[in-house]
């Protein structure tokens, strides 16, 4: 299994678009003030306080430690924890979980919908977006099509991420006693930010585990790989357009 590092200050200046588009998601979360919210898999904390200045009690987690240390040093005002979204417990039970762009990391989806559900007051929400199925599909043909070229055998021995179909997702969610009220799966082409090294700084932040294990010379040969591959289809006037297809969801505990 492939290990992703996570290096908070590059996330925040090249990736901010990942939390800028989580914040459309908050129409469907929808926060009350005095609601207790978890923002699960909070990154570097941008939207959880966004939650909080609604006047909820938001209170974020994330598994990286130097994601949570950014986060809090911050936003003081809020609280955040190291936790596994796998196996995480909170004081008293939830008025609604957010999270936005993180489940996909994690290859246990069942694990993480039943500590979700456990969490939640009865009639509480659920509401997440992640990618679905299909999301960089172009990308990650490109990557590991390169890496075999290379030789590489060792690629075949996990794709990180979980990418649910809405049938997938929504059967989970319903087996683990939370009912789907809204969920939908759609294209959303994402500019890559720093023009021609769009591409290349994605792929040093997010598929930096897959690879860990090539030299330096033979990581450039694979993105430079990557970056031909993909050039017809995915850069236009100077930008890289990420090929992301999300799934988005509402549920709420019975
Ligand atoms: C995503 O947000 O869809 C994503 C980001 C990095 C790697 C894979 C997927």
């Amino acid at each position: 299994m492939f290990v992703n590092q996570w290096n908070s200050t590059l996330y925040d200046r090249q990736h901010a678009f990942v939390w800028q588009y989580g914040a459309s998601l908050l129409e469907w979360l929808a926060p009350q003030p005095g609601e207790q919210i978890l923002d699960l898999g909070c990154g570097t904390g941008h939207l959880t306080a966004q939650i909080a200045a609604t006047g909820a009690i938001a209170a974020g987690m994330d598994a990286d430690p130097m994601m949570i240390a950014t986060a809090q040093q911050t936003y003081p005002q809020i609280n955040f924890a190291i936790a596994d979204a796998r196996n995480f417990q909170v004081p008293t039970p939830l008025d609604a979980i957010f999270s936005n762009a993180a489940l996909h990391w994690i290859q246990e989806p069942d694990l993480v919908i039943q500590c979700i559900n456990r969490s939640l007051k009865p009639g509480g929400r659920f509401v997440a977006e992640l990618g679905g199925q299909g999301n960089i599909a172009m990308i990650a043909t490109a990557l590991f099509g390169a890496l075999r070229q290379l030789g590489d055998e060792d690629c075949d021995r996990g794709y990180p991420w979980y990418f649910p179909s809405v049938s997938d997702y929504a059967t989970r969610l319903e087996q683990h006693g939370l009912e789907v009220r809204q969920i939908v799966l759609f294209d959303r082409p994402t500019p890559l930010a720093d023009g021609a090294a769009g591409l290349s700084h994605w792929l040093h932040m997010f598929a930096n585990g897959i690879l860990a294990h090539l030299s330096a010379d033979e990581r450039q040969h694979v993105i430079q790989q990557v970056e031909t591959a993909l050039k017809s289809v995915l850069y236009r006037d100077g930008t890289w357009i990420a090929d992301y297809r999300r799934l988005r969801v509402l549920a709420w505990k019975s």
